[in-house]
């Protein structure tokens, strides 16, 4: 073999290194590409057990067997029985919008982890703002329902955002951040794994006016950048959903940018036309 000189050998060994180096991004970026998408019907307090069943059984006809998306619906808890029974034989997920941060007990009101499984719900939705703010929910408290879903096997969708006067004042990264470290302070990064966050301004939420593409991007990144400074395998692992007035239109560019692994979709999950052709944009983004 020819031998190289002094100088070329530091040359070849760094150009190697560069080599292994631009591999490894493009396992992590292609491995972030082959997630599925999620997208995830957020009921709120919607629906009777008639409109459910027409809702369900419209979904289970046309996104019960997409490919490369899963699908979630998340229903008021009484209807749970009712998710379970009509989707339980499809590839169309359940869960509940809301969960106790305790375990059992004098709680009235309140449904535990153990009860959501007993329904066979696989997803729960925490700290969402329409909960976090009409019921003073605390971000410790929002960090203790997330690690009592992990606890139980549920994967948590962790709803953070900010308002529309902190996105003005340029502090949202902050305030997301802020939402993020409580949870990281008490229980590490690594409680991260495998879950689900959901980028929700506020002032998207239910206004018809959603982030544009570049917003929900710059976010994104500042979300996984996050949790991936302090684990780079669970940030890169990590699906991260954007929430806030997806329509069928606007998840078409939504979903094509990188970084954004889904939605969590209101008003347009209570109109099937609607929910499909978001969940169908999902299914061609990948
Ligand atoms: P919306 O709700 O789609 O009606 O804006 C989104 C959400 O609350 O997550």
């Amino acid at each position: 073999m020819r031998k190289l000189g002094r100088g070329r050998r530091i040359r070849a060994n760094a150009l190697g290194e560069l080599a292994l180096k631009s591999k490894k991004v493009m396992t992590q970026t292609l491995k972030q590409k082959s997630f599925k998408k999620l997208v995830v019907a957020n009921w709120k307090m919607h629906g009777n057990l008639k409109q459910n069943e027409t809702l369900l059984k419209d979904f289970v006809a046309t996104i019960s067997n997409l490919k490369n998306t899963q699908v979630v619906v998340c229903a008021p808890y009484p209807y749970l029985a009712q998710l379970q029974s009509l989707l339980q034989d499809t590839d169309i997920a359940w869960g509940a919008q809301n969960l106790a941060k305790e375990e059992i007990g004098a709680f009235t009101g309140e449904v535990s982890a153990a009860m959501l499984k007993d329904f066979a719900a696989r997803y729960v939705i925490i700290g969402h703002s329409e909960r976090s703010t009409a019921y003073c929910e605390s971000d410790e408290n929002i960090a203790k329902k997330f690690v009592t879903a992990k606890n139980h096997g549920l994967t948590p969708i962790l709803c953070v955002g900010e308002t529309l006067i902190e996105r003005e004042a340029g502090v949202m990264e902050m305030v997301v951040g802020k939402q993020l470290d409580t949870i990281i302070k008490l229980y590490g990064p690594d409680v991260f794994v495998d879950a689900v966050i959901s980028y929700e301004p506020i002032w998207a939420i239910g206004t018809g006016l959603a982030a544009t593409p570049a917003q929900a991007k710059s976010m994104h990144q500042f979300i996984r950048n996050k949790i991936s400074a302090l684990n780079n395998n669970v940030g890169n692992r990590l699906k991260i959903l954007y929430g806030g007035s997806v329509n069928p239109q606007n998840a078409v560019q939504l979903f094509e940018v990188s970084n954004i692994d889904g939605g969590l979709i209101g008003k347009c999950s209570l109109n099937a036309k609607e929910f499909e052709g978001i969940c169908q944009a999902a299914e061609k983004a990948n």
